[in-house]
């Protein structure tokens, strides 16, 4: 299927920490080569090679939680973000049986920004799509405060989604994705579902109100000028 994942052997056994699809049409992996001296990952298909780097730390969003959650060789936390051990050899890791809770301050999480306004209309489909960071993790969709939708993620999949096939007045207000693993919860996506034909009716008006303005000033000028 064109993807590979990364398996880390830890004391407590051993976890698929990431699945990458590599290439954009699932093309089939014919090769594969780790170099050890440029920490990469070499993968071809019949007709690419990609470098990839084992310290994709990044992927692992900046807060202190996820990225100690991750249990990546490659990254720890340290001065505020999720870094390569290759940059900084101090970073705080959670590869032993230790509890990681301890390492993480109070500080260091970031709440997720506000809830982003999506206008939808009336009568259509909508998908609500989380992504699934760790197969460790469950991952809730509340509506409204009341949960509609559990991703059990045992069987490997990208997305956490939930379909509206049919968009009525019940289906707008808040959804909120949350992600919680080993006592950690966080908000992953924040969506407002507005309906699209207030909000155009609502600009419609403004643009209306500023028209018959001008329209108003335009003859205040003509007058003044006719005088
Ligand atoms: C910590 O990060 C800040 C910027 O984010 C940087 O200015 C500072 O030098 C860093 N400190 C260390 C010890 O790396
Ligand atoms: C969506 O629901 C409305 C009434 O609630 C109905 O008239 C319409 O046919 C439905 N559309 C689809 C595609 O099911
Ligand atoms: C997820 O898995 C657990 C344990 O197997 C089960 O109790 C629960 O009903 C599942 N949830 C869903 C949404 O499939
Ligand atoms: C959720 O809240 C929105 C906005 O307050 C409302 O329009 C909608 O009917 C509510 N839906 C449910 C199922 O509570």
């Amino acid at each position: 299927k064109g993807s590979i994942h990364k398996i880390v052997e830890l004391p407590d056994g051993v976890q698929n920490i990431m699945e990458l699809q590599v290439f954009p049409k699932k093309d089939p992996i014919q090769s594969m080569i780790l170099d050890h001296k440029r920490a990469a990952l070499y993968v071809g298909s019949a007709n690419k090679v990609v470098e990839i780097p084992m310290d994709m730390c990044r992927v692992y969003r900046n807060n202190c939680e996820s990225c100690l959650l991750a249990r990546d060789p490659y990254c720890g936390w340290f001065n505020g973000s999720c870094q390569s051990v290759y940059l900084n050899r101090e970073v705080h890791q959670n590869l032993n049986l230790d509890a990681w809770q301890g390492k993480c301050q109070k500080g260091d999480v970031k709440e997720a920004d506000d809830y982003q306004n999506i206008a939808v209309v009336p009568f259509s489909r909508y998908y609500l799509n989380c992504p699934i960071e760790s197969h460790y993790a469950t991952y809730n969709w509340y509506h409204n405060n009341s949960l509609i939708k559990t991703c059990n993620t045992t069987h490997p999949q990208q997305n956490c989604f939930h379909f509206i096939q049919n968009v009525s007045h019940v289906h707008y207000g808040h959804y909120i994705c949350i992600s919680e693993e080993d006592g950690f919860k966080q908000a992953l996506v924040k969506e407002r579902l507005v309906n699209q034909h207030r909000f155009m009716s609502q600009k419609g008006q403004a643009t209306l109100t500023l028209g018959s303005w001008l329209q108003l000033l335009l003859m205040v000028v003509l007058v003044v000028l006719f005088h």
